[in-house]
């Protein structure tokens, strides 16, 4: 059951699909003081969701604020990050799940100021609230309930489940290959080089620089027959030159963001000064999203959205506020106070709150001009809904890979999100790994961390242990920033450990694309927390470094330094899995309870959950390679047991689960029955659980 209670005149976000009649009873559940919606929060119960933020799976303890913000501290004390989504699930004896479609700022202080007190306070009291609860009182059917209300999540093709490599400082044409190059030498799988602001001529959006990349269509066609995808990014401030026709028309048909006296509103990023685009706009969001033909049509098949929150260096205006005030304090003896000052004045150049109040959208449909802070948390949604509607526009029938850094919920029809600038540190590898199922949560599907960490140097065993537990996030992207340690896999002395690791995500991918696809078709989670699926297990719900995978994997993977192994939870008896790479996986049944596991450096660690079953495809260099026609099931039984295996061309968006997820179903002699339309193949692999209790 949904109802939505609405107060104020809210901003229509497009959030939800679902139309739902306003409720005229008093909000359930919460009380309304002082302006902020207020929650008891009794024993310690938790509370899930939020999507991309920092710090637990249960968000309990901490103040989180729904503010779009391109900021690459992520550390326990940040507030926000680059999404806001407005998503809660409380998992008290009797669950419910609220959605709060508020597009300005939103505090959640979650037992911040009180251990035993939410209190949820927006900007404004314009939005709509959304109380979702299930009669099963599970937490999954909850959160289906409200994916159903948001909308299918985004597909893309197959190819970008395989492995990205990425760097912010790949220049041209020669670094291109060169990365190529690397991994096919080595034998490392790759499907994807992901190309960063450099192609483009003086950061110019739909552009490609000539003097880098002379050729670009020919190039992509070469990699392409090497199973290889360029991906290029998108910025969102758009450079003002003239000349530049993208500049001109959007000055000319007025589809930038204005100033209050009906002037372009000037901001800087990579090019210096820019536009925005007014994503808000119908007419605007079109021409910009259309713009993204230019590189579809070399042959472009995948893209970025980056610097979409939106990220602004420094506006026109405070810099020269900024510079005349810096210059004041020129001659004078900087004490303390006065140095203080000076730093204090450059600082707050960048992504400065005034700036975001100082321009207007103007988005129609009744809705004149509307000040861009009230709406800030749509900018990244709607650059990405614009390449999304223009894709549909002028590719209907393909999937295009698509993934934004800002985003709202809604956005999740469009693309998938990558988690922004992490460091190449160990907690940040946690971090990944605690934000998987709140992103699930909120119907962000398609999504994974810059594996090996994207600011300061990575080392070998951070990234293999980074690329452990990527082999299993559905983006797998090894991204780096400039001037850091270049971490592509064939640049380390364990080369041999990362390849095997990179190919182990090729065997697991007929598991990985058909969770994936079951979960987007169905509205599911694919990376749960424990307690979702063992609510009654005490431990379960306390367990926050282990995550169930689809229907019957759970995850443990290896985050500390130096560790060559790790304590894990099962609650129930479970199936070892030790992979070293294709050729080296091992297995040993394990029964309920506390375990350490040990797991060397090269070892990847996960469990088959009893009565489920695993198939493994052979190692391939692309996904365009791989063979999935004899698969090797591996199953952890007492009875029959059934797989329902998905796959399709990859490509087209014929994505129906009746016509192409088929059963397969092995007994515990090994006997396989399957009588799908494919030609397949099995060898069954079966370890014998004993009957549950
Ligand atoms: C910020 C993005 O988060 C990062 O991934 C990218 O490399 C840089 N912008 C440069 O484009």
């Amino acid at each position: 059951m949904i109802r939505r209670y609405t107060f104020g005149k809210p901003f229509p976000t497009e959030a939800v699909v679902k139309e739902l009649p306003y409720e005229t009873d008093a909000l359930p559940f919460f009380s309304i003081e002082d302006n902020r919606l207020s929650l008891p929060l009794e024993n310690d119960i938790p509370v899930y969701g939020l999507g991309e933020q920092v710090r637990g799976i249960n968000k309990r303890g901490w103040l989180y604020v729904s503010n779009a913000t391109d900021d690459p501290n992520h550390l326990e004390h940040t507030h926000s990050l680059y999404g806001a989504h407005n998503f809660l699930l409380i998992g008290a004896s009797h669950p419910f799940g609220v959605f709060i479609d508020y597009p300005g700022t939103l505090t959640f202080d979650i037992g911040y100021t009180r251990r035993d007190q939410m209190y949820i306070q927006p900007s404004q009291w314009d939005l709509d609230i959304y109380i979702i609860e299930s009669p099963d009182d599970r937490l999954v059917s909850i959160v289906r309930l409200f994916r159903q209300l948001i909308g299918k999540s985004y597909i893309p093709p197959k190819w970008a489940f395989g492995y990205g490599q990425s760097r912010w400082g790949y220049q041209n044409e020669a670094d291109i290959r060169k990365v190529a190059k690397g991994h096919r030498e080595a034998g490392i799988p790759l499907d994807a080089i992901y190309m960063d602001i450099d192609y483009m001529v003086r950061y110019e959006d739909f552009t490609v620089s000539e003097e880098k990349f002379p050729d670009l269509p020919t190039l992509v066609q070469d990699m392409k027959s090497q199973g290889i995808h360029l991906v290029p990014i998108i910025d969102a401030g758009v450079k003002i030159e003239e000349g530049y026709s993208v500049y001109e028309e959007g000055v000319q048909n007025n589809y930038f963001c204005k100033e209050e006296d009906g002037t372009d509103f000037v901001g800087a990023v990579w090019p210096g000064r820019a536009h925005f685009p007014d994503m808000l706009n119908p007419k605007a969001r079109r021409w910009f999203g259309l713009k993204y033909k230019y590189l579809l049509d070399m042959g472009i098949d995948g893209f970025w959205n980056d610097m979409n929150e939106p990220a602004i260096f420094y506006s026109e205006k405070r810099l020269q506020k900024v510079l005349d005030q810096v210059a004041d304090l020129k001659g004078q003896n900087l004490d303390l106070n006065k140095n203080n000052e000076m730093l204090g004045l450059v600082n707050t150049l960048a992504n400065n709150p005034e700036d975001y109040r100082s321009f207007y959208h103007e988005p129609g449909n009744g809705w004149e001009k509307v000040r861009h802070d009230k709406v800030h948390n749509l900018y990244g949604f709607n650059m990405t809904r614009a390449a999304g509607e223009a894709f549909d526009e002028l590719e209907p029938d393909k999937r295009i890979l698509m993934f934004s850094r800002s985003s709202y919920i809604g956005m999740h029809r469009y693309g998938g999100i990558w988690q922004g600038d992490n460091l190449s540190w160990w907690s940040h590898l946690l971090l990944n790994i605690k934000m998987m199922p709140s992103l699930n949560m909120c119907g962000f599907l398609y999504t994974g961390a810059d594996l090996g960490g994207f600011g300061a140097d990575t080392t070998e065993d951070l990234l293999l242990r980074w690329l452990q537990f990527g082999i299993f996030t559905p983006l797998m992207r090894n991204h780096s920033a400039m001037g850091t340690r270049e971490q592509e896999a064939y640049q380390f002395d364990n080369m041999e450990a990362l390849k095997n690791t990179i190919k182990l995500r090729y065997c697991l991918l007929p598991y990985l694309y058909s969770e994936y696809m079951k979960a987007a078709l169905t509205d599911d989670m694919m990376f749960r927390p424990l307690a979702f699926d063992y609510p009654q297990d005490p431990f379960a719900s306390k367990v926050e470094d282990q995550l169930l995978l689809g229907d019957g994997l759970m995850l443990c993977p290896v985050y500390q330094q130096n560790a060559s192994g790790r304590y894990v939870y099962l609650p129930e008896d479970m199936l070892l899995i030790t992979a070293s790479g294709p050729d080296d996986i091992r297995f040993r049944e394990m029964s309920a309870g506390h375990h350490y596991i040990e797991a060397s450096l090269t070892e990847v660690v996960f469990f088959l959950r009893r009565g489920h079953l695993l198939p493994l495809a052979p190692a391939a260099e692309s996904v365009k390679d791989l063979d999935p026609s004899h698969l090797t099931l591996i199953g952890y039984l007492n009875g029959p047991c059934t797989y329902t295996l998905y796959d399709d061309d990859g490509i087209s968006k014929d994505f129906d689960l009746d016509k192409h997820a088929e059963p397969i179903t092995v007994s515990p002699d090994g006997s396989v029955k399957y009588s799908g339309s494919r030609r397949l193949t099995f060898d069954a692999k079966i370890f014998k659980a004993l009957p549950s209790l």
